[in-house]
């Protein structure tokens, strides 16, 4: 396996948008239950925060007829490490543009993975900057932590339902400088699923087979807990108010992730992630494959229960026929953490 020189030149997954067909609703689950705090709504779209996420939002929920992902943002590095990344992505054949006017940053690269999903990388932003009454004493604390529900730290990753797992993630490791941290190939044939970082952090982005649809959709957006107590917690108040826990709280063995999805009331899936999995500092990191002789030996699920059928083929926008065709096929192969 060939070595990949670590370049650093995007530094973190900054914000996403998702789109909701239940605005009030998915705006209550954001809010009042995971603790967000909303820093601006233009009536289109609501800006929303975790308490240690340090820019204007990290989440852009945005009223929609429909459920799915508007858009993955980035942030590079330094302005000289964007315009290298544009560059990059010029010269690979499928060039983006320069956009502006995007809400807590400035001027952002637009341009779209080969299946179509829309990102956007920049430099600037704008920094959140708590009022008097929220200001933490924890000089590290971007605010106060929010009495609301179990609040979630930060914005952790985002899973993407692709039609080619291999191509949509060769893009981000030729173009942005993304290490491929382990994947899951069945049979020797194409990849399932893979996790990319550009940070000791297992993943900040994945890429899943999309079983029942056409690609370019959502499987999940996760945000960070850091302590898997917080999430039974959560798990609890969900049952209480009829939020749909669709897996978990249990551990993956891919990512070593300890995980939660539930449903969104807009029906995107969102997963809680409880603590850090594992870091990677190793800058000759090889890719770890699982396959079909590990996977179902604790890959998947490590421990805490199995991952029910809709987990392989449920993503949004919902496409209703495609995944009644998969579910009723005795195999459907494969999941994402
Ligand atoms: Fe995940």
């Amino acid at each position: 396996m060939s070595f990949q020189e670590q370049i650093h030149d995007v530094a973190q997954l900054a914000c996403v948008e998702l789109f909701t067909p239940k605005f009030e609703e998915s705006f209550w689950f954001f809010h009042d239950v995971l603790g967000m705090t909303p820093t601006e709504d233009d009536g289109k779209s609501c800006y929303l925060r975790g308490y240690e996420d340090r820019y204007h939002h990290s989440l852009k929920l945005t009223r929609s007829d429909k459920a799915g992902i508007g858009m993955v943002g980035w942030r590079a590095s330094s302005p000289q490490a964007l315009e290298r990344r544009v560059a990059a992505i010029e010269a690979s054949g499928k060039p983006g543009k320069w956009v502006e006017g995007n809400k807590g940053y400035g001027k952002a690269y637009e341009f779209t993975t080969p299946d179509g999903h829309k990102q956007h990388l920049f430099w600037d932003v704008e920094y959140y900057k708590a009022p008097e009454e929220l200001k933490s004493k924890l000089l590290s604390r971007a605010q106060k932590r929010p009495l609301r529900g179990v609040p979630v730290r930060r914005l952790d990753h985002v899973n993407l339902l692709c039609s080619d797992v291999t191509k949509n993630g060769q893009f981000l490791m030729d173009n942005l400088g993304f290490l491929k941290r382990e994947n899951v190939v069945f049979g020797g044939q194409d990849e399932l699923a893979a996790w990319f970082s550009v940070s000791p952090l297992v993943h900040e982005v994945a890429f899943t087979k999309d079983q029942a649809g056409p690609g370019n959709r959502l499987h999940h957006v996760a945000f960070w807990y850091g302590n898997q107590g917080q999430m039974l917690d959560l798990a609890d108040i969900l049952q209480e108010y009829d939020v749909t826990i669709e897996a978990g709280p249990a551990k993956h063995g891919v990512s070593q992730a300890y995980f939660m999805y539930v449903y969104e009331p807009g029906g995107n899936r969102i997963e809680l992630f409880g603590d850090t999995g594992y870091l990677i500092f190793d800058p000759d990191w090889k890719t770890l494959t699982w396959d079909e002789s590990n996977f179902f030996n604790g890959g998947g699920v490590w421990f805490g229960g199995e991952l029910p059928q809709d987990f392989f083929v449920y993503g949004t926008p919902i496409v209703e026929a495609a995944m009644a065709e998969a579910e009723a096929k005795d195999e459907v192969a494969e999941p994402a953490e």
